[in-house]
């Protein structure tokens, strides 16, 4: 099993948003994933859950790490191919449990100015912890003709030191993403071929490479 966390010091990154597509997403390609909602004072996840049919994939609401700990272990009870975290904004205590817990540490960021002053930060409070990490863009504008927005090409240049983890794809910004996640659902559900979805498999590409080069998953693990 894989602990994958979603983290950011910053508001309104896109760590609750980015777990939710993942995690469907998984379940979709039939992938066992337990989602953990570490965020007691949002709960988004849970949010999202509640509105949701079915079972899949696995939503737990935990309250610190002592409670984070447990979940891991019940993650990896349920055989999960992959255990995904949610944190809260700042740099809560849980939030430092479950990256030191992780496999991988998914930093999503916006790319307007103050999101962009923002994440330098949480690179280096990740960085330091030597766990393995990629920055994710999140909400771009769409690709046109073929150019990358003028914002991703400032975090591009900004993060240039460490080009190696951030991704190059982007999750661009779609309304249709807010409108599915009201209704419980995610767009690789409702669209599998759809450009959202295009985007959702390209990043879980990138984490198997990342993933596999540190620790192959083998039956069992
Ligand atoms: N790709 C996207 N397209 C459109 N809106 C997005 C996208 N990603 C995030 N958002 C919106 O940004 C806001 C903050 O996202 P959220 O996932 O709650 O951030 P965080 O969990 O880091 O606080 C929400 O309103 C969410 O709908
Ligand atoms: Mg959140």
């Amino acid at each position: 099993m894989y602990v994958v966390t979603m983290a950011s010091q910053k508001g309104g990154a896109g760590k609750s948003t980015l777990s939710i597509l993942l995690a469907a997403m998984f379940a979709h390609a039939n992938l066992r994933c337990v989602l953990v909602d570490c965020d007691a004072g949002q709960h988004t996840v849970m949010a999202w859950a509640a509105q949701r049919p079915g079972r899949e994939p696995a939503v737990l609401a935990v309250e610190g790490s002592a409670a984070l700990e447990a979940a891991c272990v019940e993650a990896g009870r349920r055989r999960a191919d992959f255990c995904l975290v949610d944190t809260p904004a700042g740099i809560a205590d849980v939030t430092t449990a479950a990256v030191a817990r992780s496999d991988l540490v998914l930093i999503p960021t916006k790319c307007d100015v103050t999101d962009r002053w923002a994440v330098r930060n949480t690179v280096s409070t990740v960085a330091r912890t030597g766990r393995r990490f990629l920055v994710v863009p999140t909400e771009v504008p769409a690709r046109r003709l073929g150019l990358e927005a003028s914002d991703l090409r400032r975090l591009r240049h900004d993060l240039a030191d460490i080009e190696a983890h951030v991704w190059t794809g982007q999750i661009s910004e779609r309304r249709v993403i807010s409108y599915d996640l009201a209704e419980g659902r995610v767009p690789s559900e409702t669209d599998w071929r759809g450009p959202t979805n295009q985007e959702c498999v390209a990043l879980w590409r990138r984490m198997m490479e990342i993933l596999q080069a540190g620790r192959p998953l083998t039956a069992g693990a």
